[in-house]
């Protein structure tokens, strides 16, 4: 949720990096963006460009020339509209001082009003503007020009979040801190230029080699050196890590969208996310990053999961997993909520954080809750090195690799073939599941990559539906047991990327209050797989079809019993998918619900990795 961007260094065009890095930021925040510089030889004075749009647009109206230092900024709105005054960079009344700020100022109305009462002008209607003004009342205080002392002692007063990078007309530098918003420092091949960027993504054109800022922390780059101190003013020693994926994995290559390439990308990332860990020999699941003695796991008397949105339908599913698998009780949390409702943690309670980005406000807020309430904690991140992988005791890493696509797709697959395997992990030590029960789901779960490639090469078929089924204005997603949380995830894709309106249901409700939606023009996404609640959903879509609902099943291929049901029957659809061991059906219904909305939105024209008003991380609570 807004992206950050900066350079210092050799190069002398520093604003065309910074737009560079923003376009590949922009899945964080796209509705407006802006840069701040300073000329080469024209150290006085700072250039802002920005305007409400897209980076593409903003760049449009920016004209070459030397900088050799330079911050950008791709926002998502939070305190006020979207326009060219609110977008950032903001500067002070001197625009000597550009700030640019990802989080959420939440005193910044009593801040402004001190300001004000000192004679700042405030010109934007945004929280962050008061950053600059802010700094300002800092800077050159005792004819001492020090950016970094004012940034000090300004933060120090600031409640809520923040990332920030700053820049004055009067040093050659760049400042950055933060408190709960991303901040990752570029280090150049030849240690002579330095980046800033709110994820990795941004830096892996030019450099490997980051350090992510902790909280409390403030780095300070010039041209050829880079100081990080702590909110004391104290040097910070810290270890350069190195960004894992390559540039490649990154990009769009020959796919229309990034959404599209990561959806075909799933065979690969749940191969990945299984490797070294479905032990096929030995018939067992073994995770490492667990750290888990045999006694602890045995000890566990109930899991949490936190998490938001697809990641709470990944635990929704691991929810199902535990309970059969390892025989833990398990309650699924919205993280948002999780915080404020006074949660009941014991010793044996183990909380989970499930996160694509690990970056997201809400589950690090509710992490650092659980841990403060004494829960033993655990994350499963995509993100190498985010504040959730840094923060729960123990971690799983998912291998989606970078995940750009606003919409989450592989993410959820890596999430939930980590969740597979740490029910199978935990239900073989608590000896919650025979040997040889074991051994066929783990048989079956190495097939599950194949099968779902399978999906995959007859997506022309979930393409042909959706040109049928796109233009309808609502959807009732239905599942039942493992498929529920599918049947949320497959209706959140939807309402994401292509604005219908679709609600996703646990089937055996339907007859409690949703049938009465049902006519001609309310059409229904069944998930109609052979597993053990088959009959029952296929009386929902007997119901449904009764009442002149039109609806796509998916199904388990060579499905009798259905084809009979739609025999002389051209208003409703199936989906066949192969058949599976009934736990690992969810890798199979998810695939087609994904291309379905993804084929849904390119028919309606919509901007598919980028769907109006979300952002990828959502960084402010
Ligand atoms: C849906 C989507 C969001 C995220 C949610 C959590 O397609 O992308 O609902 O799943 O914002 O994000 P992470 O997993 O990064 O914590």
């Amino acid at each position: 949720m807004c992206g950050i961007s900066a350079y210092i260094g050799k190069e002398n065009n520093a604003a065309e990096i910074v737009f560079n890095m923003l376009s590949r930021l922009e899945y964080r925040g796209y509705d407006s963006a802006g840069i701040a510089y300073v000329k080469e030889g024209k150290q006085d004075k700072i250039f802002v460009v920005k305007d409400k749009g897209m980076v593409e647009d903003v760049k449009k109206q920016y004209t070459p020339e030397h900088s050799d230092l330079c911050i950008g900024h791709t926002r998502w709105a939070t305190h006020g509209e979207s326009s060219k005054i609110n977008a950032h960079p903001h500067l002070d009344c001197k625009q000597e001082i550009a700030v640019v700020h990802n989080g959420i100022i939440e005193n910044y109305v009593s801040l402004k009003e001190i300001l004000e009462e000192k004679g700042h002008k405030f010109i934007s209607a945004t929280d962050s503007e008061v950053l600059s003004h802010l700094i300002e009342e800092f800077y050159n205080k005792d004819d001492v020009l020090n950016l970094e002392e004012a940034i000090r002692q300004a933060i120090a007063l600031l409640r809520g979040s923040y990332g920030i990078a700053v820049i004055s007309s009067k040093e050659e530098k760049i400042v950055a801190a933060r408190l709960g918003s991303p901040i990752i420092i570029g280090i150049g091949k030849d240690e002579d230029e330095y980046f800033i960027s709110s994820d990795t993504n941004a830096l892996l054109p030019y450099t490997n080699s980051t350090i992510p800022l902790n909280d409390g922390e403030i780095a300070i780059l010039t041209k050829n050196d880079y100081k990080i101190i702590n909110k004391d003013a104290l040097p910070v020693q810290k270890k350069i890590e190195k960004i894992l994926h390559d540039l490649q994995s990154a990009e769009k290559g020959e796919y229309a969208h990034y959404m599209l390439k990561e959806i075909f990308e799933q065979p690969r990332v749940i191969n990945e996310t299984m490797r070294g860990r479905l032990r096929l020999e030995e018939g067992i699941a073994k995770l490492g990053g667990v750290r888990m003695k045999k006694e602890e796991i045995r000890n566990i008397n109930r899991i949490v999961f936190i998490a938001c949105g697809t990641s709470l339908h990944a635990g929704m599913l691991g929810k199902y997993l535990m309970e059969e698998i390892a025989r833990i009780p398990t309650e699924v949390e919205y993280a948002s909520e999780f915080k404020y409702k006074f949660p009941v943690i014991d010793k044996g309670t183990l909380v989970i954080a499930i996160s694509q980005s690990g970056e997201t406000a809400d589950t690090i807020a509710s992490l650092r809750e659980a841990k403060e309430r004494g829960a033993n904690t655990l994350g499963i991140v995509n993100v190498v090195g985010s504040t959730i992988a840094r923060e729960a005791e123990k971690g799983v890493y998912v291998y989606a690799g970078p995940e750009i696509g606003v919409a989450s797709t592989k993410a959820f697959t890596a999430q939930i073939t980590a969740l597979y395997l740490l029910s199978m992990y935990f239900g073989r030590i608590r000896n919650t599941i025979s040997g040889f029960a074991l051994r066929e789901l783990v048989e079956e779960f190495a097939r599950i990559p194949g099968k779902v490639s399978k999906i995959l090469d007859d997506a022309d078929v979930i393409k042909d539906i959706a040109d049928e089924f796109y233009n309808y204005g609502d959807f009732l997603y239905l599942g039942r047991g493992y498929n529920f949380p599918i049947a949320l995830e497959g209706a959140l894709k939807l309402k994401e990327i292509s604005y219908i309106h679709a609600e996703g249901y646990p089937a055996g409700e339907m007859k409690h209050g949703p049938i009465a939606m049902i006519d001609e023009n309310f059409p229904t996404m069944a998930i109609l797989v052979k597993d053990n609640v088959y009959n029952k959903i296929m009386s929902n879509v007997e119901e449904i079809k009764a009442r002149h609902g039109r609806f796509i099943a998916i199904i388990t291929e060579g499905d009798e019993e259905v084809k009979k049901i739609l025999k002389g029957d051209d208003k409703n659809k199936v989906i066949s998918v192969p058949k599976t061991h009934p736990l690992f059906y969810p890798f199979l219904t998810v695939v087609p619900l994904q291309l379905f909305a993804y084929f849904c939105a390119l028919k309606l024209g919509r901007n598919v990795d980028k769907p109006r008003n979300l952002a990828k991380s959502v960084t402010v609570e």
